[in-house]
C-alpha cells in the first residue's frame, strides 16, 4: 500500500509494534527442550491479548501463528513436535493484521551456545538489513535493495538466497510491489515512492542460494547442513530515512 494518511500511518505503527514486541517476547521466552509448537503459543497468545489476527493463517491458512524455521529451514517452518536444541539457528518470522492494517517482522538467533560462524551470519544478516534500510528511500531504484544486501553478503563471505524476497505489505500480508529481491536484478525497473510500504527481508546463508518446499508443503529448505538467517523489518518510504514500523 501507499500511505494517503496520517491514520493509515498510525495504524501501521500499532501492528508494527505489535509484532515487533511478539517477536521480541518469542525469543526472549526459547529455551532448549521446548518445542517448536510451545513456542508459537507464546505467539498466539500474545497475538490475542492485542487483539491482532495472526497473518499466514488468516492469509494462507498456515498450520500455526508464527513460522519457526530451524537451521536447514530457512522460511515457513511449521510449528509442531521438534524440540529446539542448544545450538540451533532459530528463525521467527511475525506477521499479523489489526483493524485491516498488515506488519511482518522476523529475526534469527542462536540457542546457547553458539559458534564463530553463527555469529559471523546473524552479524552479516543484521548488517544487510541494516545498509538496505539505510539506502531505501524515495525515487531510488528497488533494486539497490538487493544491490546493498548483496555487497554485504560479498563482503562477509556468505550467499544469499535467491528465490526468497521482501514484498510490498500493509493493507495485506504480500502485496505490490513483489519479489523485492536480495540481490540486484539489472532488468528490475521499479522505484521508491514517498509512502510505500515494504517488507524488507535479506536472507543471507552458508552454501545454499535457494531454498525448496519440504514434503509438509509449507517448509522451505537449504541443502544439508545449510544454515541461514533472516531479520525484517516493516517500513514507509519516505525522502529521507525510512519510518521502521517494526523497530522496537
Ligand atoms: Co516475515
Ligand atoms: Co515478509
Amino acid at each position: 500500500m501507499t500511505i494517503e494518511s496520517e491514520q493509515d500511518l498510525e495504524h501501521l505503527k500499532v501492528i508494527g509494534r505489535i509484532v515487533a514486541t511478539t517477536l521480541k517476547t518469542m525469543m526472549t521466552a526459547t529455551e532448549p527442550g521446548m518445542t517448536t509448537s510451545e513456542l508459537d503459543l507464546i505467539g498466539k497468545q500474545l497475538l490475542n491479548n492485542y487483539g491482532a489476527n495472526s497473518a499466514p493463517k488468516v492469509t494462507y491458512n498456515f498450520p500455526g501463528y508464527t513460522c519457526i524455521s530451524i537451521n536447514e529451514e530457512a522460511a515457513h517452518g511449521i510449528p509442531g513436535e521438534k524440540v529446539i536444541q542448544p545450538g540451533d539457528v532459530v528463525n521467527i518470522d511475525v506477521s499479523a493484521e489489526k483493524n485491516g492494517y498488515f506488519a511482518d517482522t522476523g529475526g534469527s538467533f542462536v540457542v546457547p551456545p553458539s559458534s564463530a560462524l553463527k555469529d559471523r551470519l546473524l552479524h552479516a544478516t543484521k548488517l544487510a538489513l541494516d545498509e538496505a534500510c539505510l539506502y531505501a528511500s524515495a525515487g531510488k531504484p528497488i533494486n539497490g535493495i538487493g544491490k546493498s544486501i548483496q555487497l554485504v553478503a560479498k563482503q562477509k563471505g556468505f550467499k544469499i538466497i535467491k528465490n526468497l524476497c521482501g514484498h510490498g505489505v500493509g493493507k495485506s500480508l504480500h502485496e505490490d510491489p513483489k519479489e523485492i529481491h536480495g540481490f540486484y536484478l539489472r532488468e528490475d525497473m521499479r522505484l521508491l515512492k514517498e509512502g510505500m510500504v515494504i517488507a524488507v527481508e535479506p536472507f543471507l546463508s552458508t552454501k545454499s542460494q535457494f531454498v525448496s518446499e519440504a514434503d509438509d508443503g509449507w517448509t522451505l529448505t537449504g541443502e544439508a547442513g545449510n544454515l541461514s538467517a533472516q531479520f525484517e523489518h516493516s517500513m514507509v518510504i519516505t525522502k529521507g530515512k525510512p519510518i521502521l514500523l517494526t523497530a522496537i
